[in-house]
Order: structure tokens, then sequence, then C-alpha cells
């Protein structure tokens, strides 16, 4: 049963209530994209195949392995051919589902892990391997033994995995410039996935990101097509082996999922799973520059994209997919989905949706949502709304590549060439390629009076957030899907930037001092401040502007500081894409973007220190492979645009033999920095930017609250300010009757992109009284008549009592209970009764929790 709101319930304050329809997705108006030029006329949307490149797919046609697929497939029924295109998550499916579903794939999304942890050990991962692959290699219930094969985002290294090497992600490979590192980086990452029995990546990432306010494009190399192009075909080479060559796909290789297909990068205002509204040749000469070679190297797999083109969702667009993809570009293997992309296409739900398969999808993607669809795709197939023809064209490409494979002959994943060989992750020689790949993706913007590089023989305060900062530093799809909630012991294999500057000073004989907030103990010679964004993935990375953190991160005032003290500052900004900078850059004396390096950070101090003899010990390589913003607002402004005026161009990047100086830069930003957009709606206390903070009484009475100690007139909610590690950094609610506590929100939010996903309103709570049985529920609203609620009682009182602890409500649990996600007014609120006493520190969108709350079953 789902909870909905009942007519005129009493409680939820301000909005009066009807019967609610569950809400559908709502697709907002987007905002002009900058710089790029939307087609109008209505036949843009039309595609010309025979305008598209014809690569040449290196594979030949094997008649022996066709005549064993003909008499496999002639053999097998209607159920185990669907079970071979549709894919579950390990976190919705067991090997004893494979067994009963004969399912042929599997994946382990971002958030999904053996026996749900995050840093499950590398044992685990290849004992659940070995178990899915006995399931589908059983035979005692009567199916066929059809190997499984499991993919995951091994994004930049095993990312998933603890103790995998983690190079740094494609925005700084972009900057390196060097395909024959990223062939390198490509192999060891096809070694490293081997040891933990997966043999196929969601990987490479061949997005052309034009606006870089999406929140994915550090996954992209590129805003430059051709450079882009330059490294897809060597790293599906790297991944896969060389087509042809006799290592091919073999036990050190894995498959590859050249992704996402098309225009990814392209959307309106760069809003992640948006519309890419460009012409047909911008979408050929600049999305799918990538696809090209890749085909060319024999690509096993392509992955359609969330996007749409001109309104047509990729999962459901058959030009593209058949006609151009696989009929034009001669594309030989098969075609996977995104998480539950199918179900975005008109008409389509997560559980039914034949038209993806029409469309040209292989295999979709339905992580939780396999059976209903494999249930439904059955029952079209058996009443022909599915062709046969069709089905048996997806199983027939899927098991072609199981064949390249050679996976009809392997053992289990454990006794394969490389599996159990643990040794190989974040081994010596598989870190030096991943050091090697930081000191040549950093990119030096400015230099002053040459103050790079620095002795090592001098006193170094090694400052900022990101010092010593292993989450930051590998940014999201790293062990976690956003990156986030991971400790510094889940990384054994790793340095972080302090770790290899306080290594190398202190060999030289200098000494080094590590200090989060500036505060030092002997006032430094040279201060290295290590700043920059948090990590995220996804959706959960669009920003509305290039603003860095809505200019509130305190970053500045640390640079400020130092210099203020005397202590020239070398920056180093640690982010998925270039924000502006202006100000940072001017108030540090030399300025390094370095991206998000992964577990090297020794990488940082081999190119910033001088040698024991005073010699460079490695000079700056990286050039822009993103051209730089002179204003926030400057978001799509890409080399080769008419207007382009950058203030560091594409292909920029200072080395030691360069004039480093720098006259001031405009700070003028170009936006208003309040407007900012935020996931978080309760900070410190208080109500971020744009919201409000109310308390509704028992007897109905509404306080919009400035003042940090309040009370309704009638008593029934206290609310006083309470300390966390800042002080008032909280707020305490005690209850003596029936109330509410409501963030409402000045413009409606659209949290349709979070919702579909695994993502969690967090709230940062201490319970400090919880009667037994306590009644607490959560609430959200969507304007008048609209909302959903969720019980949060029981979750409650399963955290620890007087500590401060996070409690993580699923969005989607909301939206069917009620919420329309894309029009939320009330993002927080909760109910409590008498003798609840609760205090709040914060409330934010996130994946990382202590305790969550339940769905209710349906
Ligand atoms: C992402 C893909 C990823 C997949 C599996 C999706 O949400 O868009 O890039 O491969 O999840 O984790
Ligand atoms: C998964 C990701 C996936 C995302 C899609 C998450 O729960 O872990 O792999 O990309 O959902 O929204």
């Amino acid at each position: 049963m789902k909870t909905r709101l009942p007519h005129h319930h009493p409680s939820l304050h301000g909005l009066r209530l009807k019967p609610l329809v569950l809400c559908a997705t709502l697709v907002l108006a987007c905002a002009p994209t900058v710089g790029a030029a939307p087609a109008s006329n209505a036949s843009a949307g039309q595609i010309h195949p025979a305008q598209w490149p014809q690569p040449s797919w290196p594979l030949a046609t094997d008649p022996a392995v066709e005549r064993r697929i003909a008499e496999l497939m002639a053999t097998m029924t209607v159920e185990e051919k669907v079970g071979q295109i549709v894919q579950g998550d390990i976190g919705s499916i067991t090997p004893e589902d494979v067994r009963r579903y004969r399912l042929g794939s599997i994946l382990a999304g971002g958030g999904s892990d053996p026996g749900g942890r995050y840093n499950a050990a590398p044992a685990e991962w290849l004992a659940l391997a070995d178990a899915f692959w006995e399931a589908s290699m059983d035979t005692s219930g009567g199916g066929k033994a059809i190997p499984i094969i499991w993919g995951i985002d091994a994004m930049h290294g095993q990312s998933n995995v603890v103790g995998a090497t983690l190079f740094p992600h494609n925005v700084g490979l972009g900057a390196t410039r060097n395909p024959e590192l990223l062939r390198e980086i490509a192999r060891i990452t096809a070694a490293e996935t081997r040891t933990t029995g997966m043999e196929w990546t969601f990987a490479p990432t061949v997005a052309v990101p034009q606006d870089d306010r999406w929140g994915r494009a550090y996954e992209g190399y590129s805003e430059d097509p051709a450079l882009v192009a330059s490294f897809a075909g060597v790293f599906v080479e790297g991944l896969q082996g060389k087509a042809g060559a006799p290592d091919f796909l073999d036990d050190h290789h894995v498959m590859t999922t050249v992704k996402h297909f098309l225009g990814d990068g392209g959307t309106t205002s760069g809003k992640d799973q948006g519309d890419t509204i460009v012409s047909e040749a911008q979408l050929r000469d600049i999305h799918a520059a990538g696809y090209v070679p890749a085909i060319a190297a024999g690509a096993q797999s392509v992955m359609a994209s969330f996007n749409s083109f001109h309104g047509e969702k990729m999962h459901g667009h058959k030009p593209l997919l058949t006609d151009v993809l696989k009929d034009r570009m001669n594309f030989g293997g098969f075609v996977v989905g995104d998480w539950n992309g199918h179900g975005q296409v008109k008409g389509c739900s997560n559980t039914d949706c034949a038209q993806t398969f029409i469309a040209g999808m292989d295999m979709a993607m339905a992580p939780d949502s396999w059976k209903g669809l494999y249930e439904s795709t059955v029952k079209h197939v058996k009443d022909g709304s599915l062709p046969m023809a069709r089905l048996d064209d997806a199983v027939h490409r899927i098991l072609l590549a199981k064949f390249r494979m050679g996976l009809f002959e392997k053992p289990k994943p454990s006794a394969r060439a490389l599996g159990g060989k643990f040794e190989l992750l974040g081994s010596p020689e598989h870190r030096a390629v991943a050091r090697q790949a930081v000191r040549e993706s950093l990119v030096l913007l400015k230099n002053q009076h040459g103050i790079l590089p620095l002795a090592p023989k001098q006193r170094v305060l090694v400052a900022g957030d990101g010092a010593d900062n292993m989450t930051k530093q590998t940014g999201g799809w790293t062990l976690t899907w956003q990156g986030d909630g991971t400790r510094r012991e889940d990384f054994p294999n790793a340095d972080t930037i302090w770790n290899g500057m306080k290594a190398q000073v202190e060999a030289a004989g200098g000494s080094a001092e590590l200090s989060v907030t500036g505060a030092y103990k002997s006032k430094p010679d040279v201060a290295v401040v290590v700043f920059g964004e948090d990590p995220y993935a996804e959706f959960q990375g669009d920003l509305p502007d290039l603003m860095f953190k809505g200019g509130r991160s305190g970053d500045l005032e640390l640079i400020n500081k130092l210099k203020a003290e005397g202590i020239p500052v070398v920056a180093v900004f640690l982010s998925g894409r270039p924000l502006w900078m202006n100000r940072e850059i001017n108030a540090a004396d030399a300025f390094v973007a370095a991206w998000l390096p992964g577990s090297e950070g020794g990488g940082i101090a081999d190119v910033l220190l001088r040698g024991p003899e005073g010699n460079v010990q490695h000079d700056f390589h990286g050039k822009l492979s993103f051209s730089w913003p002179r204003r926030a607002d400057q978001y799509a402004n890409n080399v080769g645009q008419a207007d382009y005026n950058p203030q560091f161009a594409f292909g920029h990047g200072l080395t030691y033999k360069d004039d480093g100086n720098l006259a001031a830069l405009s700070e003028e930003p170009g936006i208003d920095p309040n407007a900012s957009r935020t996931s978080t709606w309760f900070d410190r206390g208080a109500a971020t930017t744009g919201l409000t903070l109310r308390l509704t009484a028992a007897d109905g009475e509404k306080m919009d609250v400035v003042h940090p100690n309040v009370a309704t007139s009638d008593g029934s909610i206290t609310m006083t300010a309470v300390n966390t590690d800042v002080q008032e950094g909280a707020r305490q609610f005690t209850f003596k009757g029936q109330g509410t506590v409501e963030l409402r929100s000045n413009m409606p939010l659209d949290l349709t992109r979070e919702t579909n996903g695994d993502v969690f309103a967090i709230a940062d709570v201490r319970i400090d009284e919880l009667p037994a049985n306590a009644k607490v529920d959560y609430l959200a609203g969507c304007g008048e008549g609209c909302g959903g609620e969720l019980p949060i009682g029981p979750a409650l009182a399963r955290l620890p009592h007087g500590e401060w602890a996070r409690i993580g409500v699923p969005l989607k649990c909301l939206r069917d209970a009620g919420l329309d996600s894309g029009k939320v007014s009330i993002p927080f609120a909760f109910r409590g009764g008498a003798g609840l006493r609760i205090s709040l520190a914060k409330v934010s969108i996130g994946t990382d929790y202590d305790q969550k709350v339940d769905c209710p079953s349906p």
C-alpha cells in the first residue's frame, strides 16, 4: 500500500489537500544554451544516415562461431532469449534469481556492492562473480549454460574496489595530450578489473561536454571532438587489446562500453539527462567523434544515453541506434541501455518497454526492474509486438561478444588468468603510471615571479581542505556512486597531496606542516593551499553557473589570510571542470589546476618541488582540454566558436620556461553570486538562500523564523540554538504538542533527476529525547494539495541517542507517496509530538547516511 496524504489531513499545515495522483515526470522548459546554435526548424531532429561516417568494423565474421551461435539459439526458449537482453543490478538480483531467470548479464551500479558495503573486500567481489557465473552455468533446472557477463563502472581504474589504482578522471587525462599513456592506463584498468572477476567495463566515456555546468563534465576528456577522438580508439584498444591480435579480449582484457550514445555532452544548459537540441551536423561532428575510432578498434558495446535529441529519448531513437550506429557506422557489438533509461521513453515504464528493443537496444539495463521488464518482454515477444527477428538479432549480438571473449570455454572468474591476483590492485607499477598521469595532467595558469618550482628545503605549510583529503582528490565514481562518505583507510594504496609533499620536503631536509585552516605552529616560508569541489556524480553535480560553491567556500579567505601574513601562496585547485577562479588566481602567487587526480597525490609534489640538487624534477606538461572561463556565466564558450573569448584558451598551460606573470584579472563574475541553486537546504542552523524555516504550532499558528531562539505562543514548539563543532551550528526543537518544522523553498525545486536514482534527503540530526513509539513523519510538499509523507519514527529510533548522525529519506519513496518531484515547494518538513526533542544541523541532498527510512512496502 502506498502512503498517501488523505483528504484534509489535519497536520500538514498550510497545504490544502486533495486526493493525490502519482505525479508524472515533469520536463521543465530549459534556458537557451549560450554559444550553441539551436536548430529551429521542425525537421531539425531528422537524421540522414548517409551523411554519417563509416568506420570499418575490424572483426571478420567467423563461420565456426556463427555455427555455434546458431546451434545454441535454435535450442533457446523465448524466456532464455529474453534473459540475455535484460540486465539486473547486484543490489536487486541474486545468483538464485539468475539460476531461475537465466539472465545473461548483471551490473554493479555506482552504489551497489557485495553485502551492501561500499568498501567490501576484493575477495568478496570475486566470490560474488563466481556465484553469479556458477548460477548462469548451472543446468540442473533445465536451462542452457550461457556464461554471464558482469559490467561495472571501472571509470578511472577499477574504481569501485578498495585498493585499486585510481587514475585522474578524464578531464585530467585530456590535459595530458598523451594517447600512449591512455593506452597504458586502459590496460592496467582492465587487468585490475579482472582480478575481481568482471569482464566488462562501462568505459570509456567519449562525451564531448559543451557546457561546463554539466555534472558529468569531468567524465569527458575534452570539449574538443578531435582530442576526444584521439583518445577513444587507443583507450578501447588498451582495455580490449588490439582487434585481430592474439591477446584480443583475452583474460587480461575487458570488453568496453563507449558511452553515452549520443549527445550526452550537448544538452541545453548542461542539464544531465536533458535534451540535445543541435543540428544533425553538430551531433555528428562534435558528439559522435569518439565513436568513429572506437568502432574501428572493435568496441564490443555502446551505451545508449539518457538524453534526448530534439525531444526524443535516445533509448527509443531508432534512426540513431539502428540506422546510424549499427547500419551506417558498422558497429558490430551490442547496444546496452543506461540505468532504467528505457523507462523514460514515451509510453514506457521501467518494467515495460518493447519500444526500446524495437529502436535497437540489445540489452536493457534494468537494475531494480529486471523481473518486471523480463516478464513484459516475454509477453511482447509471444504476442508479436516485439518481433522475434529483433530479439534474435539482439541475442546474437550479445552471444557473439561472449564467444569473442572465449567465455564458453572459460572456468569461473576466480580461475581465470588474473582472478584473485589482488596484488595487482594498486601495485607499485600501476601506481607509477597513475602518478605519471597526475604529473602530466597538471595545468599551470599563473607563476608570478617564478615562485614555482619550490625549494624543498624550507618550511612549507600545506593548507586547505583538499590537502589531505582522499575523497576530494578522487571525485565521483570512487567506491561510492557520488564518491562521498569514504574514509582515508578505504584507500590503502594511495597518497594524499599532503603525503607527497611531506615525504619530499622532509627527505630534502625541509619541514612540512599540515593545517586545513591555515593556522600554523611555526611561520612557513611558503604555503600550498589545496582546495576545490566536493565529489559528485551525474545530475548531482549540475550547476547553475560556474561560480565555485556560490562563492562561499572560505578558500579565498584562506589564501588572503596567508598573503596578509606575508606568506607566498601556491593554489592547487581540485575540480571536475574549470570554474570561475579569477579572485583566487589574483590572490595567489601561483595557480595550478589539478583536476581530480585520483590516488597518486605524490604526483603534485613531483612537479611543484625542486629535486635535492635544486633541479626541476618534472616540468608542467598539461594543456587545457576545456576552455577556462572569464566569468561565471561563460559556461559554454568552446574552442572553435565565433565568439570564443575565454580567460585561458583551450591548449593553454605554462611551463617552467614560460613567463608566468599575470596581470590582475577582472573580478566581475557576470552573475549574481547569491542566486546560485544549492542542494543544501539548511546549514549551520539556518535555512539556506532561497528557503525559509517555518514552525507550525499545535493551534495552527505559523511562524517564519529569523532568530535562533523562538517558541510558538501555545508553547508546542520551542527552538533554541545549540552547538555542533561550530558555535550555534544547529537548532534544537522541543515539542510539547504536535507541530511541524518546515523548510519552504521560494521557488519550486525540480528534483526529478535526483528522484530517478538512489538519492536521499539527508538530515544531520541528534536525538535528544524520543518517546517510545513516537510518531514522527517526514513531509514534503509540491504546492496546493500536493505532497507525500513517510513515517520516520522507527528510523530515528535506530539512531544512537545524544550523538550526531545522518538519516536518509529516499526521494523515490516520497515520490511514490505522492510527491511531484518536479515542483517541490517544501523539500523537508517533519511533524513531531509531545516529548520529542531533536536537534538539526543540516539538511541536504545526498547518498551518505547512517540510517535510512524504509519505503512503505507497496
Ligand atoms: C550512468 C552510466 C553508468 C550506469 C551504471 C548510469 O546512471 O549514466 O554512466 O554506467 O549508471 O552505473
Ligand atoms: C546507481 C548509479 C546510477 C544511478 C542512476 C545509482 O543508484 O548506483 O550507478 O548511475 O543510480 O541514477
